[in-house]
């Protein structure tokens, strides 16, 4: 006999603790669930009409619910005082100090959270790995649980990790492809895991919803978003080669796709991947794999982050060179800012390291991003701490209020996020030569331009895995 689940606490309103619980919610109007965070700006965002993360259908599936059975708030204990399930969701990055550092996961607010749980929690609970983690923390959450909680209170720990892709969040959590649920295998883990599996059941088909081992679980999210990296890196490289062979990598990714062991996706070469996981995650993988004392696996996964490294570092010397080495005092358009189209998030966005390289080369740089804020790219592309570094960034850079005020009098005009709006057949690129110095270049990261159709008008163009 399993318990049915009234109230769901999540920790962490970010972007997967956010529009999950808010999925969670809408589908199931008898729970009760409360979302909370320590960040107060974050949850006055949450509740009010301008939400805290840009998401297509978001706003409309928080309005329906919010008030009725859902709530944000900065109340953490109550939460986890009146709740019988507790996804915790918060930020795990990558160390940058100490044991680790610059590949180790942080778990530091895994461990704060899990601390609170402890210490206030009066009744069972069911507690829920939502952050990516690896592989065996549910065993360090269930060590300070016990050590910390008072005597009687029973903690199942489940493994729940979270698949959603930014820019497509709300129809990635309304249609997965599964739901993962590990448990241990005692007769307490697996009913746990038939509760959480409740939850999802509201919309989601049974034989969608997967149980497995805890440490499996934990190990799978690493796993596919390694492999969907691993994807991106491999195309990448192939480019590489198309651009010095005249083949043609949209050919070259078509033909392999449509082979049904392939697959047609995540195989869009591009001017390299980015978003706060993939590279965390397989650091993270590195790591593990190197304390397991295992250095060839850790090798190999570490060289699809290497790769992505120098397919960003490619893209930048071929916008160099075509400029016979020099773009000192060039002005330098960079459309788009966001890590991929229709999310404003700009965690490890290709973007910003294009823009110091071009930087480091003296240009002159315009931004236009139709949704990252102004406030944003400044925090981006400034080093914490530093004085003055603002006012040193700001002679270089500028941030234009739509893509032909970016391009006015540029030499060059760089797609960097694939946004619909930047389409060749949605912008006025003939009016963007017009007003550009001659040659005009336009440098294509994204693959969304029609090489040919931008010829004919006067540009010169550098396609990524095309050659010139
Ligand atoms: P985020 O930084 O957007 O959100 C995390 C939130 O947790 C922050 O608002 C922070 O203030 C809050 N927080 C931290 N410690 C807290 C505490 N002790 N009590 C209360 N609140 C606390 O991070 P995110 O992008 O939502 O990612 C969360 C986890 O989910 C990460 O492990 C990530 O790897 C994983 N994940 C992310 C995505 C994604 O698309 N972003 C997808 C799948 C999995
Ligand atoms: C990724 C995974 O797709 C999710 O399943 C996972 O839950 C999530 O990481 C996570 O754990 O955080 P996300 O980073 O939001 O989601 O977005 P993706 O669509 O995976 O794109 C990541 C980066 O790869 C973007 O910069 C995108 O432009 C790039 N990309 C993607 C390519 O360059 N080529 C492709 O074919 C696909």
């Amino acid at each position: 006999p399993h318990i049915k689940v009234k109230k769901i606490c999540c920790i962490g309103a970010g972007y997967v603790g956010g529009p999950t619980c808010t999925i969670i919610a809408a589908k199931n109007p008898d729970i009760i669930v409360t979302i909370v965070d320590i960040n107060q700006a974050r949850i006055d965002a949450w509740n009010s009409d301008n939400l805290p993360i840009s998401e297509p259908g978001l706003d409309e599936v928080v309005k329906s619910c919010r008030g009725r059975n859902l709530f944000f708030s900065t109340d953490v204990d109550k939460a986890i005082h009146d709740a019988d399930l507790i996804f915790v969701s918060v930020n795990t990055p990558t160390k940058t100090k100490g044991m680790g550092a610059g590949y180790a996961a942080d778990l530091g607010y895994v461990e704060s959270a899990t601390r609170r749980i402890a210490q206030i929690a009066r009744s069972d609970k069911i507690v829920v790995e939502k952050s990516t983690v690896p592989c065996r923390t549910a065993q360090n959450m269930r060590y300070i649980l016990e050590a910390n909680s008072k005597a009687g209170i029973r903690f199942d720990i489940l493994s729940n990790p979270e698949f959603l892709a930014e820019g497509t969040a709300v129809s990635d959590l309304m249609n997965p492809d599964r739901v993962l649920i590990g448990s241990l295998k005692t007769e307490s883990g697996r009913a746990a895991a038939a509760s959480l599996a409740d939850v999802y059941a509201s919309w989601v088909a049974r034989d969608q919803i997967i149980t497995m081992n805890l440490w499996s679980s934990e190990l799978s999210k690493l796993a596919a978003n390694a492999l969907l990296a691993q994807r991106i890196s491999s195309i990448n490289a192939l480019s590489a080669i198309c651009e010095a062979t005249g083949a043609d990598i949209e050919e070259v990714s078509y033909a392999c796709g449509l082979d049904t062991r392939i697959g047609p996706k995540f195989l869009k070469a591009s001017v390299g991947f980015g978003g706060s996981c993939f590279q965390k995650d397989i650091l993270n993988l590195v790591y593990l794999s190197e304390s397991l004392h295992l250095p060839e696996v850790a090798a190999y996964w570490k060289q699809v982050v290497d790769m992505n490294e120098y397919q960003k570092r490619r893209f930048s010397n071929r916008v160099i060179s075509s400029f016979f080495n020099t773009i000192y005092g060039k002005k330098i358009a960079i459309l788009g800012f966001a890590f991929k189209k229709d999310t404003s998030d700009t965690r490890e966005s290709p973007a910003i390291t294009l823009v110091n390289h071009f930087r480091t080369e003296g240009a002159q740089i315009a931004i236009y991003d139709p949704k990252v804020q102004e406030s944003q790219i400044w925090i981006d592309l400034t080093e914490p701490g530093v004085m003055d570094d603002l006012t040193e960034v700001q002679k270089q850079v500028s941030i234009a209020k739509d893509a032909y005020a970016a391009c006015d009098d540029a030499d060059a005009v760089i797609i960097c996020t694939e946004w619909d709006e930047f389409r060749d057949t949605v912008l006025d690129y003939k009016l963007i030569y017009d007003h550009m110095k001659k040659p005009a270049f336009v440098f294509d990261g994204r693959l969304i331009l029609n090489k040919t159709r931008l010829e004919d008008m006067g540009f010169q163009v550098g396609t990524i895995g095309r050659a010139t």
